[in-house]
C-alpha cells in the first residue's frame, strides 16, 4: 500500500482505522446471503437512479466502470454488483483482509467481472482508471480531510459520473461522539485488543445506575451480544459529525456539485409542518426561496433523524437542465418514453402484477420497492396498463391507446372512453408513480 504524504498524527490515524478493520471487516455479514432480495439496497446502489435524478434520462449501466471505495468485506459492493447488471466492478479498501473477503465474496456469486486492490481513498489516481460512478459508503466520516478524499474520488471520475458518498450527522449522533470521548478518554481507543475493549464498554455500562445519561441514550440491549456494533458506535476510530452546510463547503473546495440526498424523500421539509399550504406568513413568504442547502440545514436543525447525510454529487454543470415533470405540457407529454426502474423490472413483480390484473384485487407497488411513507397501490386497471413496461420502455401515446382498449367505456356514463379523458388518467398515474421512483420518464427532444 502506497501512501500519499501526509503528517504523523494523521497516519497514526490511517493505522488505528486499518487495524480496527483489519481485524474486524464490516459488515460481517456471511458469504452466501445475497442482497438480491432488497429492493431498497438494490434501488440505492443502482447507477440508473442518481443518473435520472440529475438527468430525467434513463442510461443503461452494462458496459459501466463502478467503483466501491472503501468497499470493506465486499457485502454493498455485491449490491452493487448485483444493482447494475454488464457493469465492470473495482473495490478498493485500505484492509487487505477486507479486500480478501470482498473479492471472495463476489466470485461467490459469479461476478467474474470485479477487481480488488489494497488502496486508500486518497492514492486513487494511482490506478490509473475512471469510474461512472464511485460508491464510497460509510467511508468519508473517517477520514481527517475529508476534502482530499472527495477530491481524489473526482479526479478519478468520468465527466458525466455520480459519486454516492456520506458523512455521519453532528446533530443526530452526538452521543455517540460523547461515548467515544468517554471511552478514549478511558484510554480504550489506544492500541489494545479490540475484543477487551469491547469487553471494557460492557462491564462500564453494566456497572453504571440505569438512568445515567449515557447508557440511557447509546445503550441498548443487542449491544450486549454483538461485538460489531460496539465497534461501529462506542468505539469507532476516527469518527466524525458534519453538518449541512459543512458538507456544501466541502463540496465547494473539491469542486463538487451536489444533486440529491440520497433518501432524498426523506429530507422534505414542507413534511415537517403540520398544513404546509397554510403556513405562517414569514414562513410561507422565506421558504419557497431558500436554496437546496438551506432547506436540507433546516431539517436536520428542526429534524435530526438521520444519521447519515448521504447524498450524489459530481462534477459541476454536468446535470442536463430539465422541466420538471409536474411542469410539462400535453405536448411534452406526447414525447414521454416510460421506463420501469430496473429494480421492477423483476420476474416476481411481474407475475404478481398479472395476478392482480387477472383477478382484479389492487397490486401493492411498495411491497416490490419500498418507500418510507407507508403504502403504495393501484387499481388492477391500471397495473393492466402499465404491464407492456415489464417487457421495455414504452411510448406514454401506447399507453393511453392500452388504456382505451382496457376501459373502451367511461364507467359512469358508458360513452366511449375520450381520447382527452384516458390521456389524463395516464398521465395523473405516471406523474403520481414518478413522485415515489417506480416509473422515470424521459421527455424525447
Ligand atoms: C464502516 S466500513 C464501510 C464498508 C463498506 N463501504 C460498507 O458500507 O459496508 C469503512 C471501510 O472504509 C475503509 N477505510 C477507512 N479509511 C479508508 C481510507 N482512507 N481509504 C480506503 N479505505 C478506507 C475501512 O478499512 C473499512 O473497510
Amino acid at each position: 500500500m502506497k501512501i500519499i504524504q501526509m503528517d504523523k498524527q494523521n497516519l497514526e490515524l490511517l493505522e488505528k482505522i486499518r487495524q480496527q478493520f483489519e481485524s474486524a471487516p464490516y459488515p460481517k455479514v456471511p458469504l452466501e446471503k445475497s442482497p438480491k432480495n432488497n429492493p431498497r439496497s438494490l434501488y440505492i446502489h443502482n447507477f440508473v437512479t442518481p443518473y435520472y435524478l440529475r438527468n430525467q434520462k434513463y442510461i443503461e449501466t452494462d458496459g459501466k466502470i463502478i467503483l466501491d471505495a472503501g468497499c470493506g468485506s465486499g457485502y454493498k459492493t455485491l449490491s452493487l454488483a448485483e444493482a447494475n447488471p454488464e457493469a465492470k466492478i473495482v473495490g478498493i479498501d485500505i484492509s487487505e483482509e477486507s479486500v480478501k473477503l470482498a473479492r471472495q465474496r463476489l466470485q461467490f456469486h459469479g461476478f467474474d467481472n470485479a477487481e480488488f486492490y489494497c488502496l486508500t481513498l486518497e492514492d486513487l489516481p494511482i490506478l490509473g482508471m475512471e469510474f461512472d460512478y464511485i460508491n464510497n459508503d460509510e467511508v468519508l466520516y473517517l477520514i481527517t480531510d475529508p476534502v482530499s478524499g472527495l477530491k481524489a474520488m473526482k479526479t478519478v471520475l468520468r465527466p458525466n459520473g455520480i459519486i454516492r458518498t456520506n458523512y455521519h450527522s453532528s446533530f443526530q449522533r452526538n452521543l455517540y461522539f460523547r461515548a467515544q470521548e468517554m471511552f478514549k478518554y478511558m484510554g480504550l481507543m489506544e492500541n489494545h485488543s479490540q475484543e477487551l475493549a469491547i469487553e471494557l464498554v460492557r462491564e462500564t455500562m453494566k456497572a453504571l445506575q440505569d438512568h445515567v445519561h449515557l447508557k440511557v441514550t447509546t445503550w441498548k440491549p443487542e449491544f450486549e451480544k454483538d461485538d460489531e456494533r460496539v465497534l461501529a458506535n462506542h468505539l469507532l476510530q476516527g469518527d466524525k459529525g458534519y453538518t449541512i452546510p459543512e458538507l456544501f463547503s466541502a463540496l465547494r473546495a473539491a469542486d463538487l456539485e451536489f444533486i440529491s440526498m440520497v433518501n432524498w424523500k426523506e429530507w422534505d421539509l414542507m413534511s415537517l409542518f403540520k398544513e404546509p399550504n397554510n403556513l405562517p406568513v414569514f414562513l410561507g413568504i422565506s421558504l419557497p426561496e431558500i436554496s437546496v442547502e438551506e432547506r436540507l440545514h433546516l431539517f436536520e436543525l428542526l429534524q435530526p433523524i438521520h444519521r447519515l447525510l448521504d447524498f450524489w454529487c459530481g462534477h459541476p454543470n454536468q446535470a442536463q437542465s430539465y422541466v420538471p415533470v409536474e411542469e410539462w405540457a400535453d405536448s411534452d407529454w406526447q414525447r414521454v418514453r416510460v421506463y420501469l426502474h430496473p429494480q421492477l423490472r423483476t420476474e416476481k413483480f411481474k407475475d404478481n402484477l398479472i395476478t392482480c390484473v387477472t383477478q382484479l384485487v389492487m397490486l401493492e407497488m411498495s411491497q416490490h420497492l419500498p418507500i418510507p411513507e407507508g403504502t403504495v397501490t393501484i387499481d388492477s386497471t391500471m397495473a393492466a396498463c402499465l404491464l407492456p413496461l415489464t417487457e421495455g420502455s414504452q411510448s406514454m401515446m401506447s399507453l393511453v391507446e392500452r388504456w382505451k382498449k382496457l376501459r373502451p367505456l367511461h364507467p359512469v356514463t358508458l360513452e366511449p372512453t375520450e381520447e382527452g379523458d384516458a390521456f389524463e388518467l395516464v398521465k395523473q398515474l405516471l406523474t403520481r408513480l414518478e413522485g415515489f421512483g417506480y416509473v422515470l420518464l424521459e421527455r424525447l427532444p
